[in-house]
C-alpha cells in the first residue's frame, strides 16, 4: 500500500472498518482506461444496475441526462462525473472512492480520473487494489495507455486483471474483433507478472455483460463482469505469514489516546475507556498503529526493530476492548510484557521472521513531478510510519512501458516515467520487498521545498546488483596474462553455448552430450545447468520473472568468466524471457566473447508427455504455480543462432550441428 504514514490511502477512506467486518470478502477494485473508454459509464452502470443509487440521486440523474442528451435515456457517466466535478473544485485528492455492495461481496472502486497525471493517479488509486479492470475501446484496441495501466497494475502487485473490451455495440458485437484485442493484449501481458487475466466483451452504455449477460453476444460463454467480480478468489492473495506492525504512535500512561495525532482512523476512545475501567496494564505504554501483515495474539513472542529487543505481547486492544487476535489491516494497540523503549517508526514483528533493516534500497519508482529526478537529489522519504531523508545514489534505468525494455542509458526520470533507482536513507528503513508486502515494501518521496509527493516507490531488494563497471572505483583488472595470451598458451578459445527451451525440452541431455563430445575431442568444456546452479549459487532465487532475470544475469556472468578462461561454457537454462537472453548476449558482447544462442524447440505437448520430474503434472494440478509452459510464459527466440528439434533429429545429428556452428566461429 502506498501510504504516507498517517494518511493511509483506502484506510483513510474508512476501508479498514469495512474490512474488519467482512474480512477478506471485500474486493478493492481499480478501474482504468484512457479518456473516453467509458470508465464513468461503466462505474455508473455497476452502481445503477446493482441498485446502489438513491431515489433522489436518480431524480437528479434523470434531470441532468435530460439536459445533456434531450431524452435519450439516462447518462450514467454523470453519476461519477458529477462526483468528480465536485471533487475537482477542491483539488485535494486525486482519486475518488465509491462503495457498493451485492449479496455476495462488498466493493470499493478507486476511480482514477484524468489523464494528465495518470501515472500518479493510477499509482495512488491502485496501490491497494485486489483487481484492476482495464477498459479498452473495441474500435481502438490496445493503446499505449492500456499497456501503461497493465504494467503499473502488475508493478503494484495487483494479482487479477479484467480486460473489458468496451463499446462492442460499435463493432457489431463482432467476436473476431474481441478475439483480436484479446490476442494483442495477451502478447503484451505475457511479460508481466500478473498471471490471472480475464477478458470480457461489454457495452457499458447498454449494460451488456456488465451486470446482466448480453443478448447480442451469444458467442461469449464467460460470465458478466459483476459475476466475475463477485466470485474471483482473493482471500489467499493476502500475506498472513509475516507479522509486521509499524508503530504509528506511542500512547503513554495518562495520555488520552487519539489526541493530536493527525488524521487517522485509530479508535482512541476505546483505549481511554479501558484505562478508565482500571485495566491491569494501565501503567504500560501501548503502541498504536495499523497492522501491515500477519496476525498478532497475546502471549506471542515479538521482536522490536531496530533495537532488536524481544518480549511478548501482553494484550491486543481495539476500539471495543481487548481482542484474542488481530490481523491486517486492523488498527489496534499492542501492549508488551516488558517496558521497552519503542518509538514511532519502529516495527514490531516476530523473532524468526524479520524484515530487512538497511539504509540502501533498490526500488522501482514512478516519478510524479514535473522536475525530473537525477542522481544526487535529496528528498524526504515516508515509509510505513518512518520518515527520513533519501539521496538518489543512482538512476539505473527507465522502463519503456510500451515495450517493457529497459533503457540502461537513462540518467533521469521525468514526469510519469517509471524506472529503477538506488537510494540511501539517513536512517535505516525497516522493510520487505514490495512483492512480499505492499505496505512495508512501498514508500513515497516528497519534495521538501513544496511538500508535494514526487515519487512512489516499490522496494526490490536491499542489496543492489554487484557494482557495475560504470563505477569509477571499480575497474576490471586484466593483469599480465591478457585473454589472447592465455588462450594461446592453453591452446583453446573460450565461448558460450546457450541452450534455451521449455522445461523437459531436452536441454540438459544435449548439453551433457555436447560436453562429452568436446571433452573427447580434447577441448575444455563445462556444463552450467540451471538446476545445478540453483542448487548453490542461485539457491536464493525463485521463479518470479525478477528472480529468473537475476538467475540469467548470474549464469551469463559465470559463463562469460568460463569463456574468458578459455573453456566452452555450455549453459542449459529455460531462460524464458527474450529480454533476459538479450542481456546474457550483451554481457558476452561487451566482453567480446562468442555467444551461441541455441533454441531447443520441442513442442509443449511433447515436453509435457516426457515430464521426467512430474512438474508439468503438478503445475496442471494447481500444485505448482508459475511453471513455464503452463501458467508462466516462454518467449521462443525468433533469431536463435541454431535451432534444434530433438523430436525430429537424433541426438548425434544435433551435436554435429552444434560442433559445426562452433567450428564456423573458429572456436574448435
Ligand atoms: S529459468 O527460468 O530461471 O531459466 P532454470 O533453467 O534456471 O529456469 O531452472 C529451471 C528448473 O527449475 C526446471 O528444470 C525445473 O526443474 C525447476 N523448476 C521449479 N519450479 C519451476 C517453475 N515454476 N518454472 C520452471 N522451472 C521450475
Amino acid at each position: 500500500m502506498i501510504s504516507s504514514g498517517d494518511e493511509t490511502i483506502f484506510a483513510g477512506a474508512g476501508a479498514a472498518g469495512l474490512d474488519r467486518s467482512a474480512a477478506g470478502a471485500m474486493l478493492r477494485l481499480v478501474i482504468t482506461g484512457s479518456v473516453d473508454d467509458g470508465k464513468s459509464t461503466l462505474i455508473g452502470r455497476l452502481l445503477y444496475d446493482t441498485k446502489q443509487i438513491l431515489v433522489d440521486q436518480l431524480e437528479a440523474l434523470r434531470t441532468a441526462s435530460e439536459r445533456r442528451n434531450g431524452g435519450r435515456g439516462l447518462d450514467l457517466s454523470l453519476l461519477t462525473d458529477g462526483l468528480r466535478a465536485e471533487r475537482e473544485q477542491g483539488i485535494t485528492i486525486d482519486v475518488a472512492y465509491r462503495y457498493f455492495q451485492t449479496p455476495h461481496r462488498k466493493f470499493i472502486i478507486a476511480d482514477t480520473p484524468g489523464h494528465e497525471r495518470y501515472t500518479r493517479n493510477m499509482v495512488t488509486g491502485a496501490s491497494t487494489g485486489d483487481l484492476a479492470v482495464i477498459l479498452i475501446d473495441a474500435r481502438k484496441g490496445v493503446v499505449e495507455q492500456t499497456r501503461r495501466h497493465a504494467f503499473i497494475a502488475s508493478l503494484l502487485g495487483i494479482r487479477h486483471l479484467v480486460v473489458c473490451v468496451n463499446k462492442m455495440d460499435l463493432v457489431e458485437y463482432a467476436q473476431a474483433r474481441f478475439e483480436q484485442v484479446e490476442r494483442e493484449f495477451r502478447e503484451f501481458c505475457a511479460r508481466l507478472e500478473t498471471t490471472d487475466v480475464t477478458f470480457i466483451p461489454i457495452a457499458a452504455v447498454s449494460g451488456e455483460n456488465v451486470v446482466d449477460r448480453s443478448q447480442h453476444m451469444g458467442w461469449y460463454q464467460g460470465p458478466a463482469l459483476l459475476y466475475h467480480l463477485e466470485h474471483v478468489h482473493i482471500a489467499s492473495d493476502r500475506n498472513l505469514i509475516d507479522c509486521r506492525f509499524p508503530v504509528q504512535w506511542v500512547i503513554r500512561p495518562g495520555q488520552v489516546a487519539g489526541q493530536g495525532v493527525g488524521p487517522t482512523q485509530w479508535p482512541g476512545a476505546g483505549l481511554g475507556a479501558e484505562r478508565g475501567r482500571g485495566n491491569g496494564h494501565r501503567h504500560y505504554r501501548a503502541y498504536a498503529g495499523q497492522i501491515a501483515a500477519g496476525v498478532f495474539r497475546p502471549g506471542e513472542p515479538v521482536l522490536v526493530l531496530p533495537s532488536g529487543e524481544e518480549t511478548r505481547i501482553a494484550s491486543v486492544e481495539s476500539f471495543d476492548g481487548s481482542l484474542p487476535e488481530a490481523c491486517a489491516p486492523m488498527s489496534i494497540a499492542l501492549r508488551l510484557e516488558d517496558d521497552l523503549d519503542v518509538s514511532r517508526g519502529d516495527m514490531i514483528c516476530r523473532p524468526h521472521n524479520r524484515p530487512t533493516v538497511d539504509s540502501h534500497i533498490e526500488a522501482i519508482v514512478c516519478w510524479m513531478a514535473d522536475e525530473p529526478v537525477v542522481k544526487g537529489r535529496v528528498y524526504a522519504i515516508k515509509h510505513t510510519t518512518r520518515s527520513a531523508r533519501a539521496a538518489v545514489e543512482e538512476v539505473r534505468y527507465r522502463i519503456d512501458v510500451n515495450t517493457l525494455h529497459r533503457d540502461e542509458n537513462a540518467r533521469e526520470l521525468a514526469l510519469n516515467d517509471i524506472g529503477r533507482m538506488r537510494l540511501r536513507t539517513t536512517v535505516p528503513l525497516i522493510f520487505d520487498e514490495y512483492r512480499r508486502n505492499r505496505t512495508t515494501g512501498s514508500f513515497i518521496l516528497i519534495d521538501e521545498a513544496t511538500n508535494g509527493t514526487v515519487g512512489a516507490g516499490m522496494i526490490i531488494e536491499a542489496h543492489m546488483e554487484p557494482v557495475s563497471a560504470e563505477r569509477p572505483e571499480v575497474t576490471w583488472d586484466a593483469r599480465r596474462l591478457a585473454r589472447a595470451g592465455r588462450w594461446a598458451l592453453l591452446g583453446q578459445r573460450g565461448a558460450t553455448v546457450w541452450l534455451t527451451g521449455l522445461p523437459a525440452s531436452g536441454k540438459s541431455t544435449i548439453a551433457g552430450a555436447l560436453e562429452e563430445r568436446l571433452a573427447r575431442d580434447g577441448y575444455r568444456a563445462y556444463r552450467l545447468d540451471g538446476d545445478n546452479l540453483r542448487y548453490g549459487l542461485n539457491s536464493d532465487l525463485g521463479f518470479e520473472p525478477g528472480d529468473r532475470a537475476e538467475n540469467i544475469r548470474r549464469v551469463a556472468h559465470v559463463a562469460s568468466l568460463f569463456a574468458d578462461a578459455g573453456t566452452i561454457a555450455i549453459v542449459s537454462v529455460i531462460s524464458p524471457y527474450a529480454v533476459d537472453r538479450q542481456l546474457a548476449r550483451s554481457i558476452h558482447d561487451r566482453g567480446e566473447l562468442e555467444f551461441l544462442e541455441v533454441f531447443v524447440d520441442t513442442p509443449l505437448e511433447e515436453c509435457e508427455r516426457r515430464d521426467p520430474k512430474g512438474l508439468y503434472a503438478r503445475a496442471r494440478g494447481g500444485k505448482l504455480r508459475g511453471f513455464t509452459g503452463v501458467d508462466a510464459p516462454y518467449e521462443a527466440p525468433r533469431d536463435a543462432d541454431v535451432e534444434l528439434r530433438p523430436c525430429e533429429e537424433p541426438i548425434e545429428e544435433l551435436i554435429e550441428r552444434l560442433v559445426a556452428a562452433l567450428r564456423a566461429r573458429g572456436v574448435v
